[in-house]
């Protein structure tokens, strides 16, 4: 089976080195990042082009979700499957006239952050079992945790990700200002991070919960909101707010 995939960021890449180091070939990596394509190319000696794309069955497109669609119609062929990755679009983004579907890998992918695929959930969604069965065959050769999923709810796997991925690092970022700010070393938190994170492999993240706000610290939390301004200001009230509520205090 030929197979092409699209892009040349972190998820191309990622998606590239899990079908190399799996023994899954790749006819081409394609895309519009030309000095992108060749380090892909050069560290997993796949080919790639950023101005012919070649005839594929299966054509796996990982650009930014805004250009899904138009990437899309650059496959002119009619008789190949195309995947999207991307957690919230619908598979009928794709706008050729070919088999559509799904594949997207629940993690978060940095190309400078090497990952074990081995436990990546992979969500599936096709037009037809035939389909389906050729995205599972391959998803399973990269990790052990394949499933089906509806767009419907495709939607809610992405935006709890983005609560517990996206927002989770972005407080790490505000955290990290606040310890440069007084010249804290920010690998003193990492010990806690890591305990935060492993906790709640055997804790609910509701009976995980320390801090002020669940003890109705009132007198921490003004001392707090004295230390901080603008947006991370915000950022603290908004999560002591909910913190408070959840626990309806
Ligand atoms: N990163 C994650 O953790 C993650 C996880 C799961 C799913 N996803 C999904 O995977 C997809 C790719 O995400 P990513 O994180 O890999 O994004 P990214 O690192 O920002 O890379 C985006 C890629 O899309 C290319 N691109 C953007 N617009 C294009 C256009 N009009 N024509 C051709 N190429 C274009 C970019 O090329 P240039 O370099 O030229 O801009 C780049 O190669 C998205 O659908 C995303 O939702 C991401």
């Amino acid at each position: 089976m030929q197979i092409v995939i699209i892009g040349s960021g972190n998820v191309a890449y990622h998606m590239a080195k899990s079908f190399t180091l799996n023994g899954i070939s790749l006819a081409q990596i394609f895309g519009r990042n030309e000095k992108e394509l060749n380090k892909i190319s050069e560290e997993l000696h796949i080919p790639y082009s950023a101005e012919q794309l070649k005839d594929a069955d299966l054509y796996i497109i990982c650009v930014s979700d805004t250009s899904v669609e138009e990437v899309s119609k650059l496959i002119t062929q009619k008789n190949c499957l195309v995947a999207h990755t991307s957690g919230s679009l619908p598979k009928e983004i794709l706008a050729g006239d070919y088999r559509k579907a799904s594949f997207y890998p629940l993690q978060t992918f940095s190309k400078s952050k090497d990952l074990e695929y081995g436990k990546i959930p992979f969500f599936i969604e096709a037009e037809n079992e035939e389909d389906k069965k050729i995205l599972f065959k391959i998803a399973s050769e990269i990790s052990e945790n394949v499933m089906e999923s509806s767009h419907e709810k495709r939607k809610y796997i992405h935006l709890t990700a983005v609560f517990a991925c996206n927002f989770v690092n972005h407080l790490f970022s505000r955290a990290k200002e606040i310890s440069d700010s007084q010249e804290i070393p920010f690998e003193y938190f990492l010990p806690l991070i890591d305990e935060t994170v492993q906790k709640i492999h055997e804790i609910e993240p509701k009976m995980a919960q320390t801090g002020p706000a669940v003890r109705n610290d009132k007198r921490v939390l003004q001392l707090h909101e004295q230390l901080l301004q603008d947006e991370s200001l915000e950022i603290y009230k908004t999560m002591n707010h909910s913190i408070q509520k959840m626990y309806e205090l």
